[in-house]
């Protein structure tokens, strides 16, 4: 199913192509930076291939079929995803491969992962309770199709998972006697570390749950349940969890976008993000406040605002940081040097944070230098289902 563009997108279509559409688009509207995209696709596969790790990475960030597509195209096995109507749409965008990265408690969306697998999609689940494990086995039989079965372990974050050796064979033991299931092995997602800025000491905080991993790890082994998969890490880990050896695959999400909240964290241990903010929000200045200000049209309905503020860009350059002021307005705070922007202009802002931002639009505004280029739709926009 393709969504036909609405609102600012459909007015933006008719100038796909045209030299400098880009800064002339109707705004607010959420804009992917192409050769930027590219290139953190392309690092982020280059940086676990040398490390022997796969990539699934998380959909949750971008919602978006095309993405996902292009992850794949570039050596991801698939894609995850944190709720069942994210996979769904997905799933209906033509994804194929979908990890369900999050348990979940409800028979019907249950039952609706269960047709998606007989309808020919590989859908992995986690499981962390006995009763889930007899749920996922029940709809799957019903619907004579099977799951991919991790069993989820908690290694720091509480929030879900089983967090002792024990609970892991045990449940492992249960999935791998399912007729309907498949053990394929285990997720870790040390969620905890992923934003510590400091590089030594994302590094440590990494190795103290990798200890606990590597006690469930072996525990499985022991009781002749070794893990093919061993699934978690993120933007912030991805290059330590090549040095622990203890993941199979990278479920990195933020790293195809950036945002803001990434922006201050060292992630290779060379003084920067790596990564390049490749998601913006146009917006346009439609007035000047009494103060001289410049005031733009977007506030937080078109951006999540839970991160340090953006940064403003004009034809490439930082021009200033935006305040909030209000549900639909932001206030652009000059850098020394810049005066204020005249009416009228749009500029391009970095985010505050990537995943929430991505569900507040319907399409992706698809730019390389001075053209709009594309349209992309935000499949699982909304569906935090
Ligand atoms: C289970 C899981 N895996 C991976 C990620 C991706 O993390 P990041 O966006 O930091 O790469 C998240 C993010 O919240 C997550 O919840």
């Amino acid at each position: 199913m393709s969504l036909a563009p609405f609102g600012a997108a459909a007015l933006n279509q008719t100038i796909i192509g045209e030299p400098g559409s880009r800064t002339r688009l109707e705004t607010p509207a959420a804009v992917l930076d192409l050769d930027l995209f590219e290139r953190n696709v392309a690092l982020l596969a280059e940086t676990c291939r040398k490390a022997g790790l796969h990539v699934r990475p998380h959909a949750k960030s971008h919602k978006c079929a095309e993405i996902a597509r292009r992850q794949m195209a570039a050596g991801a096995l698939g894609v995850c995803c944190a709720k069942p109507g994210e996979l769904l749409a997905l799933f209906e965008g033509g994804v194929t491969d979908l990890l369900l990265s999050a348990p979940i408690a409800s028979p019907v969306k249950i039952d609706a992962l269960a047709r998606a697998a007989a309808a020919g999609g590989r859908i992995s689940v986690i499981v962390d309770r006995a009763d889930l494990i007899r749920a996922f086995d029940d709809a799957a039989r019903r619907h004579g199709t099977s799951f991919d079965v991790l069993i989820d372990l908690d290694v720091g974050l509480r929030r879900s998972g089983v967090a002792t050796p024990a609970e892991a064979v045990a449940l492992a033991r249960l999935v791998n006697e399912a007729r309907g299931l498949r053990y394929m092995g285990v997720q870790a997602y040390q969620g905890r570390v992923q934003h510590i800025d400091d590089f030594e000491e994302r590094r440590a905080g990494n190795r103290a749950m990798g200890r606990l991993l590597a006690a469930m790890l072996g525990a499985l082994r022991e009781a002749g349940l070794p893990p093919g998969i061993v699934s978690g890490g993120g933007t912030g880990s991805h290059l330590l969890d090549g040095e622990e050896r203890l993941l199979t695959e990278i479920q990195a999400g933020s790293y195809v976008f950036m945002d803001e909240a990434y922006n201050s964290v060292d992630i290779h241990g060379r003084g920067g993000p790596e990564f390049e903010p490749a998601l913006r929000i146009a917006v346009t200045v439609i007035g000047h406040s009494s103060a001289g200000f410049a005031i733009t049209d977007g506030g937080s309905k078109s951006f999540a605002l839970d991160g340090p503020p953006p940064r403003v860009f004009l034809a490439g350059r930082m021009v200033g940081r935006i305040e909030w002021c209000g549900d639909e307005f932001g206030r652009i705070l000059p850098e020394p040097g810049f005066d204020t922007l005249p009416i009228g202009t749009v500029v391009e802002c970095t985010v505050p944070h990537c995943d929430p931002t991505t569900n507040l639009h319907d399409f992706l505004h698809v730019a390389s230098g001075d053209r709009l280029i594309a349209l992309w739709p935000v499949e699982a926009r909304g569906r935090s289902d």
